[in-house]
This record gives C-alpha cells, sequence and structure tokens, in this order.
C-alpha cells in the first residue's frame, strides 16, 4: 500500500537525483566536435539534437564546436578538440585522408562518443570500429521498448530508470562490442520486442545481454602516438532516433554522462596532459618515444610518418619562437 507521503517523497528523491549536472573534471573546458555529418540516412532528430548539446554543455563544462564540415579532419583543426560527439552520422562520411587524420587524432588521446546511427559511420575505418565497438546491422520498426540499466554505478545511467519504456528504434549489430573491449551499460528486453528477425533460438551475435549502451576504457587502437598518455576512454548509445527523446532529461543526462566519464579518462590538454585538447597553458616537452610501439597498417599510419608531421602544429611554433628570443638576446649581449 502507498501513502501519499511516500509518493512524495519518491517523488522529491527523483527531482533531487536529476537537479545535479556532474561537469567534466578538467581544469579548462574540454573542447568536444559533434559531428552531424551523413551520406545515407539523414535523421529528423539531429537539429534537436544540437539545440539541446547546445543549452546542456555550459552545465557540463564543455564547449562543443558542431560541424558537418569533413575538412575539420586535418591534423591543424583537430588538434584543438579533446573530444568528438558523432550524433547519428551516417556512412561513409570522410575521404582516407580524413580518416587518417582521425586514426591519427584517436591514436593521440582523442576521445570518441557516438550516439544512434554513429554506429553506421565509417564501417571500413578500423579505427572507427575500435572507437565506437560495434558497427549497426539492422533495426526493427520504431516501437515501445523496455530498456534497463546494467549497473547504475556509472554517470551515464545513474539517473537511468530501471525500467525505462519509450517509444524507440531498437538496433542490432553486426558484432559483439565486448569483443572489442567494451563494458555494456544498458541492455533491452528482446522478449517483448516485435522482431520478424530474432528468435528465441537463434544466438544474438552482439552477444547477451543484448547491447544497447557501452564503454571502452581501452580502445584497440594498438598504437599510441608520441607524446600521449594513453588512448581517450569511448562511449556510444544506440538510443536518440526521436526528437521526443532529445528532448527528455533522462536521455540528456545518458548522453552527458558517457560523454564526460569518457573525458575525464584524463587522456588530453584540457586535462594537462599529452598532445591535443583544449590547453590555455604551455604544454610540457613531449617525453621520448616508448621503444618498439607497432604500427596499425591498415590506416597507413606508420612511426615515420607520425613523427614528420607533429599531431600539434603549435609544439613547433613555439620551439622556434624560444630559439629566435635566445638568438635575439645573445646577440645583444
Ligand atoms: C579553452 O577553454 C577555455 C575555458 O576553459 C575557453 O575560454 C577557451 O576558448 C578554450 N579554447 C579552445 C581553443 O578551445
Ligand atoms: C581546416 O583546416 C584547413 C587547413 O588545414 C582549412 O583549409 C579548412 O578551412 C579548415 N576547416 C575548417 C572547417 O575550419
Ligand atoms: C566497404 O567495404 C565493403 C566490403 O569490403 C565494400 O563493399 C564497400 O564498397 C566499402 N565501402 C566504402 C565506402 O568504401
Ligand atoms: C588492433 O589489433 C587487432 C588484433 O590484431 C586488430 O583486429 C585491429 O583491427 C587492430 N586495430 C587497429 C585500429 O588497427
Ligand atoms: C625491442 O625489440 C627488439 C627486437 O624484437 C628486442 O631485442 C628489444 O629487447 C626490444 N626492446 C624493448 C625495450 O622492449
Amino acid at each position: 500500500m502507498f501513502s501519499i507521503g511516500a509518493l512524495l517523497t519518491t517523488a522529491l528523491a527523483a527531482t533531487v537525483a536529476f537537479a545535479k549536472p556532474n561537469p567534466a573534471s578538467a581544469p579548462v573546458s574540454p573542447r568536444v566536435l559533434v559531428f552531424t555529418k551523413t551520406e545515407g540516412f539523414r535523421h529528423d532528430s539531429i537539429p534537436t539534437a544540437i539545440e539541446q548539446l547546445r543549452k546542456y554543455g555550459p552545465d557540463y563544462n564543455i564547449l562543443f564546436d558542431f560541424s558537418e564540415d569533413a575538412t575539420l579532419f586535418s591534423d591543424a583543426n583537430m588538434t584543438k578538440y579533446d573530444g568528438v560527439l558523432f550524433v547519428s552520422t551516417s556512412e561513409n562520411i570522410l575521404d582516407g585522408d580524413q580518416q587518417g587524420v582521425f586514426t591519427k587524432w584517436l591514436q593521440s588521446g582523442g576521445v570518441y562518443s557516438g550516439v544512434h546511427l554513429a554506429c553506421g559511420t565509417l564501417q571500413n575505418m578500423t579505427a572507427y570500429k575500435a572507437a565506437v565497438g560495434a558497427l549497426f546491422d539492422y533495426h526493427p520498426e520504431q516501437q515501445v521498448a523496455t530498456f534497463s540499466p546494467l549497473t547504475k554505478d556509472h554517470p551515464a545511467t545513474a539517473d537511468m530508470p530501471d525500467q525505462w519504456s519509450y517509444s524507440e528504434e531498437v538496433y542490432f549489430f553486426q558484432s559483439d562490442p565486448r569483443e572489442m573491449g567494451a563494458t555494456v551499460l544498458v541492455t533491452v528486453d528482446k522478449s517483448k520486442l516485435n522482431n520478424p528477425n530474432d528468435s528465441p533460438d537463434q544466438p544474438d551475435i552482439a552477444g547477451t545481454p543484448h547491447p544497447i549502451a557501452w564503454y571502452i576504457e581501452e580502445p584497440q587502437y594498438n598504437y599510441t602516438l608520441q607524446g600521449a598518455p594513453k588512448h581517450g576512454r569511448s562511449f556510444f548509445t544506440s538510443l536518440g532516433h526521436t526528437n521526443e527523446v532529445w528532448q527528455t532529461d533522462t536521455f540528456m543526462y545518458h548522453v552527458f554522462g558517457g560523454l564526460t566519464w569518457a573525458l575525464d579518462g584524463a587522456s588530453t590538454r584540457a586535462y594537462q596532459v599529452g598532445i591535443i585538447g583544449n590547453d590555455t597553458t604551455p604544454p610540457p616537452p613531449p617525453p621520448p618515444q616508448p621503444e618498439n610501439a607497432t604500427s596499425s597498417s591498415s590506416d597507413g599510419t606508420s612511426k615515420a610518418d607520425v613523427t614528420k608531421s607533429s599531431a600539434s602544429p603549435s609544439f613547433g611554433s613555439a620551439g622556434l619562437l624560444a630559439a629566435t628570443f635566445a638568438l635575439g638576446a645573445a646577440l645583444l649581449l
């Protein structure tokens, strides 16, 4: 039996739980590129997503740039980003050179986060698959589905109801993200789905419980660029199809919880380490290159070309400036 008092307490507890965003812990705001370029299907919810991210960003100490311009994927342009958030991007949105830049950026500590059809993007790019964890296979018709967090001990699920039912496209994947090091955070009750492609006696190629959202602590980029402390964490959620869900606090807390957790892996300059990201202080000199680093052959990134084109061109100019100053000082004496 429920008393009105108990109901009020529950309502109040819910309000309190939702009241406080958990900002990224970086000393300066991490800068994140929200990328929404599409080549195939384009979601109607993209403008709502942008509007909502713009609205919530400042509460989380995150600076967003919004773009669909693939020319941003040059070493010079990507250097200032701590993270990227791919929102319902689709198909092959970067050319080969841009994919090479993106791979290097990921290997430099760059933080990847993706929402919904982000998993249906760059399917031929090895490092992208390592970032996102699993690629899109198909979805049954949009319908009311019930999602459940597998843990609440993560910022992406801390505020999610135990049973969250709403109308969504439930994604199925080509592989199990756990094979790429993922920890699954959210699952779906498949028994209640109307899905002609799925039967109980058929194994789920995406593993069990069925993955809906997950994180990867150490994405398998296999190679770390000189000066990068480690790989950035990654976070992916397959939710986010409709305008309606983007307008809920529940979903925004899920996305921001995942993104801030990934940034807080502290692999970038907003956290005063590494070679990419927003920073207002001069970077320390890069430590010596670790010996016997293995290159990932698939994208053509090699030790040699990494050393040639620094991920942070500002180092070069700062060094030159210092040298010029020293020379000038010497001449004066
Ligand atoms: C870095 O973050 C600060 C705020 O912490 C902001 O004012 C500045 O514009 C950012 N710079 C870049 C390049 O993102
Ligand atoms: C990215 O950088 C290149 C030069 O490296 C420049 O031509 C281009 O306009 C930049 N793109 C954006 C969107 O700033
Ligand atoms: C990606 O790879 C598949 C299979 O190898 C191929 O059929 C497809 O054309 C490729 N797509 C792009 C955009 O390169
Ligand atoms: C990392 O290595 C694994 C195992 O060899 C390979 O499957 C994967 O494609 C590699 N990842 C990258 C980004 O090269
Ligand atoms: C690097 O690799 C070489 C050849 O495989 C090996 O002899 C050497 O001990 C390795 N060095 C380090 C620091 O692991």
